[in-house]
């Protein structure tokens, strides 16, 4: 499902573009090149809150509280969080109800600190494998690395 993914990234993210470029082009590839989902897209980690990033699908919730709803929990907790069944994630956040199951990941810098959250939604239950955690994880790794180059050459707030 994803094996071209990080290739795809490698190619398409230029390290001396902006940041927001990079996230932006990211969050449409991720989003064009997966199978049936319905969201994906950034979270960015302000310091305090999350604030919604760049992303594909519908309209999103703007702001999520750290410890809150998946991507709360995956930033604070800093672990990927792969739910099969939203309604049973205690606190779930439920921006586009169209969503049944999701993976989080964490975006954490070469420094330690936490850039943001990648969220991808699907319209199904169980749609998540363990494979799919495994090779969208070395397409994060490869989205961090370059994130961490853009931010070397040219440090800039998002949010
Ligand atoms: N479901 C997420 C909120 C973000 S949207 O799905 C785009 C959560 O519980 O954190």
């Amino acid at each position: 499902m994803t094996g071209s993914v990080s290739e795809k990234l490698q190619s398409l993210i230029e390290v001396d573009e902006p940041l927001l470029t990079a996230l932006s082009n990211a969050a449409a590839l991720l989003f064009h090149s997966l199978e049936r989902i319905n969201w994906c897209g950034f979270y960015l980690f302000d310091g305090e809150k999350l604030v919604l990033g760049p992303f594909g699908g519908k309209p999103a919730c703007t702001v999520i509280e750290m410890r809150k709803g998946v991507c709360g929990t995956a930033a604070a907790e800093r672990r990927i969080i792969r739910v099969a069944d939203v309604s049973e994630f205690p606190g779930h956040i439920a921006c586009d109800p169209a969503s049944k199951s999701e993976i989080v990941f964490p975006l954490v810098l070469r420094d330690g600190t936490l850039f943001g959250v990648l969220d991808i939604d699907a319209p199904l239950k169980n749609h998540f494998s363990e494979k799919d955690e495994r090779d969208l994880n070395d397409a994060v790794k490869l989205l961090v690395t370059k994130i961490d180059a853009i931010l070397e050459k040219k440090p800039v707030r998002l949010v």
